[in-house]
């Protein structure tokens, strides 16, 4: 393999001087020929955390610009080199983790030219991948070891679940549900009537039964996933309802026995205390909520699974009462029917927001029913209003007491109604909270359990401490 990139290298390296020549022949310096995109090469000097990025050096260009990513589709870069501007062509990469494998790319620039990006180079640092994080202590081993455990969770993306990604290792350690954080929402699944794209969705149901990790479904209804051919839908109102019937049916029955929960309907409720306005409510009638609760428990039954947990999820009650309220009349009008498990409240939290007193009033109205209880996307944003550039101590400390708040409330609960406690992502750079368009966040923000190089921080200690 090593020979055959050489000789590429060589070959390349070849070219380009020829394409050198050719145009010197031309005797016009002036005129200006396009950039050759770049040709990388394999890395060396890999260590346990750094290696030598290698790239062969294109006439003309004045600097190149070089991506490192844990992803071979470079979906999320690392911050630290994401377009790192080099005049050389090679590049020293720290910082990384052990037995972990990362991809780099380069691009050349000459004033304001840049080329396409070059070939891929795969490398994967030496050692081997601690086994424990700093803290001695993973989270699912203390919550397993409970009086009365129960799950904790994280929010995945498919590309994650990769052997030597650092994802896979943290997971495995550390978690023991699973929620996909968008690519088992109807729109990512439903590519038009009766047909699905299963790909990202099947792979991460996979990864969570091969591993022994809770498998929670999110979401089978929501006004933010719907697909295109389904929002422009022109059939009858009575054809509307079938086609979602057909995409509830289809999709729990796919994943019966391995999938253990769903939210079937997420977000119902509008921040006014009024049913949302949502394409569903408008062509299903209000009736919506239960019929595809009733879908949902049909098609489990059917496929033998009797045992799955249908779940109510939504944002923001334990602060907006009208809205809590609501919530709390829709969950009884399922409960009535014996179509509901459980409410998820997802918990998006601020340092200061809920209180203590909030939160739990919210979910022990829950509890009261005998429903179970999720904790379903757990974040607590720490620059909500914008007024610190760095993670600060004293934010830090706030954050850490928050989190360590929430898991205690979670832990105190009687054991029925304990389901899980699922944090929304891994690492603070890649929350979704600063880039909302919903949440209209201002700032940057460091909303999870670890920074953005996976160290643990304060938040996570605070986890752990909920948990004594
Ligand atoms: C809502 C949804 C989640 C997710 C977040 C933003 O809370 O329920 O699935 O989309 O917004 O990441």
């Amino acid at each position: 393999m090593k020979t055959l990139n050489l000789k590429v290298s060589i070959a390349f390296f070849l070219m380009a001087a020829l394409l050198n020549c050719s145009k010197d022949d031309t005797s016009s310096p002036e005129i200006s020929t396009m950039l050759n995109i770049p040709f990388a090469s394999t890395a060396s000097n890999i260590t346990d955390y750094s290696f030598q990025a290698n790239w062969v050096l294109v006439s003309e260009a004045d600097s190149y610009l070089i991506d490192v990513s844990e992803f071979s589709d470079f979906s999320t870069i690392l911050n630290e080199y994401k377009g790192v501007a080099v005049q050389e062509n090679t590049l020293v990469v720290t910082g990384l983790l052990p037995a972990t494998n990362y991809y780099y790319r380069v691009s050349a620039k000459r004033g304001a030219e840049i080329t396409s990006h070059s070939n891929v180079i795969t490398v994967t640092t030496t050692g081997v991948m601690s086994e424990e994080p700093e803290d001695p202590t993973f989270l699912k081993v203390k919550a397993n070891a409970l009086a009365n455990p129960f799950f904790v969770g994280v929010a995945v993306k498919s590309n994650q679940l990769t052997e030597g990604s650092s994802y896979n290792t943290v997971l495995k350690n550390e978690f023991s549900s699973i929620t996909a954080e968008y690519e088992m929402k109807m729109d990512p699944i439903s590519t038009g009537s009766g047909t699905y794209n299963w790909q990202a969705s099947d792979k991460i149901v996979k990864y969570g039964n091969d591993n022994g990790i809770n498998v929670h479904g999110h979401a089978l209804v929501w006004h933010n996933a719907v697909p295109n051919w389904l929002s422009t839908f022109s059939g009858t109102d009575v054809e509307f309802a079938l086609e979602v019937k057909k995409y509830i049916t289809d999709v729990v029955t796919r994943y019966a026995g391995k999938v253990r929960s769903w939210d079937v309907v997420n977000e119902a409720v509008a921040d006014n205390g009024d049913m949302r306005n949502t394409i569903f409510l408008q062509k299903m009638g209000a009736n919506y909520i239960k019929d595809c609760y009733q879908w949902a428990r049909d098609a489990a039954n059917a496929a033998g699974d009797t045992d799955l947990l249908l779940f109510y999820n939504d944002y923001a009650t334990s602060t907006n009462i009208p809205k809590q309220n609501k919530v709390f009349t829709i969950v009884d009008d399922l409960k009535a029917s014996n179509l509901i498990d459980g409410v998820g409240f997802q918990m998006h939290n601020t340092y200061l927001s809920p209180t203590k007193m909030q939160i739990e009033t919210d979910i022990n109205r829950a509890v009261a029913k005998g429903l179970k209880v999720h904790v379903s996307e757990l974040d607590i944003q720490v620059n909500q209003n914008n007024d610190i550039t760095f993670l600060t101590e004293e934010r830090n400390l706030a954050q850490k007491a928050k989190y360590k708040e929430i898991v205690k409330i979670y832990n105190a609960l009687p054991a029925v109604n304990k389901y899980a406690l699922t944090v929304w992502g891994f690492k603070d750079n890649e929350s979704w909270i600063p880039y909302s368009t919903d949440l209209n966040h201002p700032g940057n923000d460091w909303p999870l359990l670890y920074n953005n190089k996976f160290e643990l921080k304060s938040a996570h200690t605070g986890f752990l401490e909920g948990l004594d």
